[in-house]
């Protein structure tokens, strides 16, 4: 394989698709705890690749468990056809730690298709069309997900999409009107990842519950950024206290494999097998590495000291940032903040500067005055304390 950087680089531009015309485009050869290496320099991950890196990068009993895995089998058959443990297991130790209502795990390859998976087996289940999201959600971007989106900047270019999506506000209870005995589903992240780190409310989510149960819509958590322990909780609905009929899970399901999963009940579940039988199929969805690596990363998470040390880690970054005059507000749900600056051209610089500084940082699709800072969970106090030192800085080069 060519390593040459500069080589690497001018195939990149010229044969890998890209969907913006300024790509980060830095040479990364190899990626270790919370670190990416270029032939230049050490990154620290402040953003652990979107919240996919939870555990840190090549953590060893993934590695042992993806290479483990690969030595037996790797794909094998069209998605549930045949008995393959890696799935079998994952699946049993994730519902070991759910509610016994989401008893059933459905894979998929990603967050995307999660998604499009649950809107489907609620019509089915439900009878019902229509389907209600959130402003300034972010689902993913087949047809399917980005129909969910009410920003028109993103969908118009794109149309037709699905039909019989309504919209309630984030944190307004009087919005939840427009969820009625018509309603197929609800669908909202517990906490905002791409609106910017939008934190539910109190009571907010619990009368979202109790109106879907009044008029017989599903709701849908998609936990897809939130979940493995991200907001200081192995999912955030357990932070909030409200339990959703159906959990949409990715990005650090899979321990840095592509993996996704639909979870809920049995009962929902076997909807898939009738009228008309096979009414989701995949052929790669809870492709055997990628479980087998989800189980490890899964296995790590629950026996590591990492998602109880998430509040005190996600407090010490705002401690740190709070008090620089540039910014005024930090949005946390654990380790997964957005610090405001309240200035457009300042948020999109900073991460520039942060990237000469040695440290990867990101932006947020609906919410321009902010960045974000979601470092992977096995960060040291250590690691953290010396990116919040280089984050001051970059400040600082603001003022
Ligand atoms: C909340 C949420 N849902 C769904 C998705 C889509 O996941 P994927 O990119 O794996 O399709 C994302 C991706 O950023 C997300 O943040």
């Amino acid at each position: 394989m060519k390593q040459d950087p500069s080589i690497l680089r001018d195939l990149f531009f010229s044969h890998v698709g890209q969907t913006s015309s300024s790509p980060l485009g830095i040479d990364i050869y190899k990626a270790e705890g919370v670190f990416l290496y270029s032939h230049q320099k050490r990154y620290l991950d402040f953003i652990s690749g979107v919240s996919v890196s939870n555990v840190g990068h090549a953590r060893k009993e993934v590695i042992d468990a993806i290479k483990e895995q690969a030595d037996n089998y790797a794909h094998l058959m069209v998605y549930g056809e045949l008995i393959e443990s890696p799935q079998v297991l994952h699946a049993e130790l994730l519902t070991s730690i759910l509610p016994s209502s989401l008893d059933t795990v459905y894979y998929l390859n990603s967050g995307s298709e999660a998604n499009e998976a649950a809107i489907k087996l609620a019509k089915r289940v439900t009878g019902r069309r229509e389907i209600v999201a959130c402003k300034n959600c972010y689902h993913g971007s087949s047809q399917g997900c980005l129909s969910l989106m009410d920003s028109e900047y993103f969908k118009n270019s794109f149309r037709p999409l699905i039909p019989m999506i309504s919209h309630i506000e984030f944190n307004n209870p009087d919005s939840l009107d427009i969820i009625t005995d018509k309603t197929a589903a609800v669908i909202i992240e517990p906490v905002q990842g791409e609106g910017g780190v939008q934190i539910p409310q109190s009571g907010f989510l619990e009368k979202l519950r109790e109106k879907c149960s009044k008029v017989g819509a599903l709701l849908i958590f998609d936990e897809v950024q939130t979940g493995f322990g991200r907001t200081g909780k192995m999912f955030a609905f357990e932070k909030y206290g409200v339990t959703p009929d159906m959990l949409t899970l990715a990005k650090a399901l899979g321990g840095g494999m592509p993996l996704g999963a639909l979870v809920t009940s049995n009962k929902l579940m076997s909807a898939w097998q009738t009228n008309p039988p096979l009414g989701h199929i995949t052929t790669f969805g809870g492709h055997p590495i990628s479980c087998a690596a989800a189980l490890a990363a899964l296995k790590l998470l629950l026996s590591e000291s990492w998602v109880g040390e998430v509040e005190s880690k996600s407090e010490k970054i705002v401690k740190t940032l709070a008090p620089h005059p540039l910014v005024k507000e930090i949005r946390n749900a654990g380790l997964l903040l957005a610090v405001d600056l309240a200035d457009e051209e300042k948020a999109k610089k900073i991460l520039y500067l942060l990237l000469d500084e040695g440290v990867i940082t990101d932006w947020f699709l609906f919410q321009k005055t902010s960045f974000r800072i979601a470092p992977p969970l096995c960060i040291t106090n250590e690691e953290l304390e010396f990116g919040l030192e280089k984050v001051l800085s970059a400040l600082d080069k603001l003022m």
